[in-house]
């Protein structure tokens, strides 16, 4: 069958007030951009002639700037679903003026196929390459597409010419059968292959092909900062330690691990220890330092969600495709990122916290207890399901104003009984069989900034020794109310509490 070739404008028109759009992609890797960027001017016009136009976004997680920032700004997102790390959309989101619903990313496909969130009017697909009987090759990313190609009523599809054909193969494309008819998921190692190499589309849902040669839109990193370096120590000691007595098999174990700039030091601490041994990954963003360290042999094999790399690491994977194609495989998000398959797996899994509290409960995603920062993001499907849980951050943030180690949490996403490993630049913190009040010794002791153990210290006296989990309820989240009353959590004063 022939597609239309349209313009991504004419595409956009196909796009109307109140529908909800399914997008691939899986951070600013492998999103639909084209179309969107389009949308937003619709949207801009629309709303000049007084009129409404906003839709709602579904998607694998983040996008780049063609996607959230664009439709942030032009007021077009009505609704959205998971993760997210634009900064206008963020604004937006704390402004009251989009709906935004933040799940687990293992949970998005799902919940569309379920019916929890609506129907999907539009999927816009970015790929590399379409065959006349419809076979989609993705591009940088799994996402959510499977799901969304089958469920939207009308497919878009964004030929990406920028995303080199050469990555044709590289994708492992597997839906689960919904409950009661699901099975076992049968990945029991992390190179397995268990689907097809593209998603079947039905031909003639496909309203639209847009020509496009559009590069992803991933970050740059910050150079490393001795901080984050540290930290990356830190874990990479950690683990060696643990393995060298036998809690982590001598294989070793695969690992997950999030995105950002901590990320890249624990890896790049992992890559250098040569006490452990080359390991896998299984996780849902591979960046920069993973591609480095499949080539020095340090990692045997990635399998991934996305390639959440900068565009120069991207092409030099398109171009040593025979040495990537047996060492990485792309998976759609509830697979990547499936508790059955982390628990099976026994994966050692890495994220980060915004705070964590003393008996380890870990907020990732609100700043002062009520802000939107990013999402949830995968770091839940992984820590609840892993054989060992860590997280990683800075003991301090904003020039030692704010202290990442609190009494209390400012708000939930992974609670204590999920949390096994908390490590800053300070230290490690091991809270694995250790009761709530020994695992608030080891934090203060191990991880709180030096500026902050006294505060710190002092707090649990306050709050007494014989409950479970000792608080003092009115004081618990007096460093927050502090830090929103002079701007330093420093100037905390525990007396007000006890007057
Ligand atoms: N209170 C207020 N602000 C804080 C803070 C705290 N306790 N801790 C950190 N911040 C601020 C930092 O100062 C920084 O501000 P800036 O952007 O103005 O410089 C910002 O939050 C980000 O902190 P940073 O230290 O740069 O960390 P990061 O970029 O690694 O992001 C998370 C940390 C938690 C926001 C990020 O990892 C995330 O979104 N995680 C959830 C999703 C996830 O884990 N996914 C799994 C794998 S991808």
């Amino acid at each position: 069958m022939a597609f239309n070739r349209i313009s991504a404008a004419e595409a956009a028109s196909l796009i109307k007030h109140g529908y909800n759009i399914g997008l691939s992609g899986f951070t600013p890797a492998g999103t639909a951009k084209a179309v969107t960027a389009a949308l937003a001017k619709v949207a801009e016009e629309e709303h000049a002639k007084g009129n409404p136009f906003q839709v709602g976004i579904f998607t694998g997680a983040s996008t780049g700037e063609s996607c959230d920032g664009i439709l942030s700004r032009a007021k077009a997102i009505r609704y959205r679903a998971p993760y997210t790390t634009n900064k206008d959309f963020r604004k937006a989101v704390n402004n009251g003026e989009i709906a935004y619903n933040d799940i687990h990313l293992s949970q998005m496909a799902q919940e569309v196929r379920y019916g929890f969130m609506g129907k999907i009017d539009v999927a816009i697909i970015e790929a590399c390459e379409l065959t006349p009987d419809g076979k989609l090759y993705l591009t940088a990313a799994g996402g959510i597409s499977p799901t969304i190609c089958r469920m939207a009523d009308k497919v878009i599809v964004e030929l990406n010419a920028a995303h080199s054909k050469s990555g044709m193969g590289l994708h492992d494309v597997y839906e689960p059968a919904d409950p009661p008819y699901r099975r076992e998921i049968p990945i029991y190692k992390p190179s397995d292959r268990i689907g097809q190499p593209y998603i079947q589309v039905d031909p003639k849902k496909i309203v639209g092909v847009v020509e496009t040669n559009w590069p992803d839109e991933a970050r740059a990193f910050s150079e490393a900062d001795p901080i984050t370096d540290k930290i990356g120590q830190n874990v990479a000691d950690f683990l060696a330690a643990d393995l060298k007595r036998g809690i982590i098999p001598s294989t070793f174990l695969p690992l997950q691990s999030g995105v950002g700039n901590i990320a890249n030091a624990v890896l790049g601490a992992l890559g250098r220890d040569t006490t452990i041994p080359p390991f896998e990954m299984y996780t849902e963003v591979l960046q920069d330092a993973v591609v480095g360290l499949i080539r020095q042999g340090r990692v045997k094999f990635g399998s991934t969600c996305s390639l959440t790399v900068t565009n120069e690491c991207l092409d030099g994977i398109y171009q040593d495709m025979d040495f990537f194609r047996d060492k990485l495989v792309l998976r759609p998000s509830e697979i990547s990122n499936n508790p059955e398959v982390v628990r099976r797996l026994g994966i050692i899994s890495i994220n980060t916290a915004i705070e964590v509290d003393l008996y380890g409960n870990v907020n990732s995603t609100h700043i002062g207890g009520t802000k939107m920062m990013n999402g949830i993001g995968g770091s839940g499907d992984f820590t609840r399901n892993a054989y060992i849980s860590i997280f990683t951050c800075p003991s301090e943030a904003k020039e030692g104003k704010i202290s990442a180690i609190v009494p209390m949490v400012s708000h939930v996403d992974h609670s204590e009984h999920s949390v096994n490993i908390v490590i800053t630049e300070q230290g490690v913190a091991d809270l694995r069989g250790k009761s709530p009040k020994e695992r608030a010794q080891a934090i203060i002791e191990n991880c709180a900034h030096p500026a902050y153990k006294q505060l710190l210290w002092d707090y649990t006296k306050m709050a007494g020794g014989k409950n479970q989990t000792p608080h003092a309820i009115q004081a618990a989240l007096g460093m927050h109310a502090e830090l929103a009353r002079s701007g330093d959590m420093r100037n905390t004063n525990w007396a007000e509490y006890v007057k």
